[in-house]
């Protein structure tokens, strides 16, 4: 944290974003100081961090703080429409750390490093974005950002090697210590070893691995790569720096010398100066008056609940009769691509502009009194598109659930699908906001993302083999109800109406458990041209069907 080449990093930002990344590497760095005074108990030392959160926390709602650094950070936040939530569990992760930390193998500390971390790199990353100028992974490089934020974490637990084992913490996984027998005990003793040389010099070229990911920053804008890159061979000559220092990195902390860091920074600062100078660069607008800072607990968000703004021309939802109501509405939302075609833009502006829509729908089936919608946003089948109409999908569902814009209405949201390949952020947004709405009774919105009704299927099935394998379960007497109460989302009712935009007459792969009785409809117009009366019109339409399920007319 105290790292200059830090420093050097926001140099290389561009000068509307620096006094941003100033802030956030300050609090980052307080939080930090906060966790280590040695002056203190561990659980005061908690205490203190718990309570510098607490306070950012409140005064994030107030808008503005008297200690310099929150309030930089608060302003922050708030010109640039950060939401600071993400950072609430790295705070936390840093009150822990107070007490000192074992780590069995490299997945647990893999786990650390991404709670602690992460969610700091990832505001910078939204810093760069909201000034238009994205730091975007391609989906295929979500896996190098991970490599070089752990490389990052390791490269910095060498370099604080002699201040971590002065308070008797050893911040590596056992697995790795138990590689050199012999390195633990003689580090912790202060003695450098032929096992400890040998340990840290495998752990160096482990580091330097993790952070050469050259492929990290393909299509990236320039700008945002340099940054990147240059924390790499930052991150390098610093790694050179700790191979170098022998038993010194027993006493103190090693830097690369001034020659190192001028051959990668001065040419790093012209080559972003030009970057940035290219770029036309949105400066923050006027400050929004409010930022949540971190989760509030359901009770507080449920006193803060509004109804959700009327449809634009006024128009009040028909009244249908309850016995005429579905009680469960799942949407294909589909023609976004051709919406956009059709105007002659790119087809990710299609998926842009049909986020409004999904607003829409959600407001009316508030108004008309629905208790489930359920929205298609991204089918298993989808991955088949461009790596760019991917991102462009995924990354409209992140800010909108980051924005929050029907977080203060009466809706408990959750997410339908599988994790897998999906971004690490995506699913913590998701997850973060399912938690957020779990206790609300309005309507029910169920977001299918990475959805897939045969992958469904088989999860489902898989684990009723366990249950059956385990013994919980006869296989002789498995019935439909065993398999819904398996599905993920076991409450979720049967779809009474399915209704499919977009001119298209077909199911593809959407609920099939759930709409094997559903009645059908399907409009010709394309998704980010429906507004709530559609879903209206819908429902009518529904309302006037008979459905017999298998019975004959009376
Ligand atoms: C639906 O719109 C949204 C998703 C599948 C994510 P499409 O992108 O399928 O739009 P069309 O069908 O190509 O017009
Ligand atoms: C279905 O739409 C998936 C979503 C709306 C998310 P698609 O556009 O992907 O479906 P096909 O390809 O026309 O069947
Ligand atoms: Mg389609």
């Amino acid at each position: 944290m105290h790292d200059p080449g830090i420093y050097a990093l926001i140099q290389l930002m561009p000068t509307v974003l620096r006094p941003a990344g100033w802030a956030l590497w300050a609090a980052a760095t307080v939080l930090d100081d906060l966790a280590d005074q040695r002056d203190a108990e561990p659980a005061e030392r908690a205490a203190r961090v718990e309570a510098w959160t607490q306070a950012l926390h409140c005064e994030l709602a107030a808008g503005t703080s008297r200690d310099p650094v929150r309030h930089a950070l608060v302003d922050s936040a708030l010109r640039w429409r950060l939401d600071l939530s993400s950072l609430r569990g790295a705070m936390i992760s840093t009150r822990d750390d107070t007490r000192g930390r074992h780590f069995a193998d490299w997945a647990a500390w893999r786990a650390w490093c991404n709670g602690a971390i992460t969610p700091w790199v990832d505001q910078v990353r939204h810093l760069f974005e909201r000034a238009g100028a994205p730091m975007t992974l391609r989906l295929d490089r979500q896996q190098d950002y991970q490599w070089f934020i752990d490389g990052a974490r390791l490269t910095d637990t060498l370099t604080d090697l002699s201040a971590d084992l002065a308070q008797g913490d050893l911040f590596l996984p056992q697995e790795a210590l138990d590689a050199f027998p012999g390195a633990e005990d003689d580090l912790r003793q202060g003695s450098w070893s032929q096992a400890a040389a040998a340990l840290v010099r495998e752990l160096t070229a482990l580091a330097r691995q993790w952070v050469t990911r050259p492929a990290m920053t393909t299509g990236m804008h320039p700008g945002a790569a340099t940054v990147l890159n240059t924390a790499a061979s930052l991150m390098r000559a610093q790694l050179d720096a700790v191979d170098a220092a022998g038993h010194a990195l027993l006493k103190r902390a090693p830097r690369p010398s001034l020659a190192a860091r001028t051959r990668i920074l001065a040419p790093a600062r012209i080559r972003s100066k030009l970057a940035w100078s290219l770029t036309p660069l949105t400066a923050p607008g006027p400050r929004r008056p409010t930022v949540a800072a971190s989760e509030p607990s359901p009770e507080a968000d449920d006193t803060a609940l509004r109804p959700p703004p009327p449809h634009r021309d006024g128009v009040r939802p028909p009244q249908i009769a309850a016995d005429r109501m579905p009680a469960h509405v799942a949407v294909i939302m589909d023609g976004n691509g051709r919406w956009a075609e059709q105007r002659g833009l790119p087809r990710p502006e299609g998926h842009r502009a049909g986020t409004a829509a999904a607003h829409e729908m959600v407001h009316g089936a508030l108004e008309i009194g629905l208790r489930h919608l359920t929205l298609y946003a991204f089918s298993t089948e989808n991955w088949k598109r461009d790596t760019e109409e991917i991102t462009t999908i995924l990354e409209a569902i992140r800010r909108d659930l980051d924005e929050g814009p029907i977080r203060d209405l009466d809706v408990r949201q959750r997410w339908l699908g599988h994790p897998d390949k999906l971004p690490q952020e995506l699913v913590q947004a998701l997850l973060r906001e399912e938690r957020r709405t779990s206790t609300r009774t309005g309507l029910t919105l169920t977001v299918c993302i990475n959805y897939g009704g045969r992958d469904e299927i088989t999860r489902t099935a898989a684990a009723l083999a366990q249950a059956a394998h385990a013994g919980d379960i006869d296989p002789h007497l498995i019935g439909q109800d065993d398999f819904a109460r398996h599905l993920p989302h076991p409450d979720m009712p049967d779809v009474d109406l399915l209704w499919r935009t977009g001119n298209e007459q077909r199911i593809s792969n959407f609920l099939p458990w759930h709409t094997s009785y559903a009645e059908l409809c399907f409009t010709s117009d394309y998704w980010p041209d429906v507004d709530r009366r559609d879903l209206w019109q819908a429902i009518t339409e529904y309302s006037r069907r008979q459905r017999r399920h298998g019975g004959a007319t009376r």
